[in-house]
């Protein structure tokens, strides 16, 4: 494998927990993802709710997973840790958008084509909300919205 391509050590992704990491897909900007533990290997997905797009799962202290299920604290919207599928919650049906990640030889590496690791933490280029509040609303600000009539 790739040092370049080097996330994290295998022991240091916490079983029932996430890690933050940064990417970038060639252009300037970075954007965010999650790093979770499966019971057969390690998944990640990019890091905001497909509810609402400016929301992030992880806003810096690792997301909620139970149940092998990551919980959007915003309005409780339940995805399967091994696939990203929304099976609860105002976007179900959803999937979260995976980046393809491998566990080798005690280090887990990111294996997708379409990024580039750039470092452990959160995006330095995500302005965590319109007044760096770090609000959860990051560089997705004038991201979709799927429509919600409840909070
Ligand atoms: S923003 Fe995630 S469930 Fe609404």
């Amino acid at each position: 494998m790739d040092a370049d391509s080097r996330i994290v050590g295998r022991e240091d992704v916490p079983e029932g927990g996430t890690v933050l990491f940064s990417v970038t897909n060639g252009d300037d900007s970075e954007q965010e993802a999650v790093l979770l533990d499966l019971a057969d290997g390690v998944a990640a997905f990019e890091n905001y709710c497909p509810h609402w797009q400016d929301v992030r799962l992880d806003t810096g202290s690792g997301a909620t997973v139970r149940n092998d299920e990551i919980v959007c604290e915003k309005h409780g919207a339940t995805f399967e840790t091994d696939s990203g599928y929304c099976n609860f919650g105002p976007c179900e049906g959803a999937v979260l958008s995976e980046i393809d990640v491998r566990a080798d030889d005690g280090a887990v590496y990111l294996t997708d084509d379409d990024y580039e690791f750039v470092s452990l933490g959160p995006a330095e280029d995500d302005d965590h909300g319109p007044d760096g509040d770090d609000s959860g609303r990051g560089n997705r600000s004038g991201g979709g919205r799927i429509g919600f009539g409840g909070v």
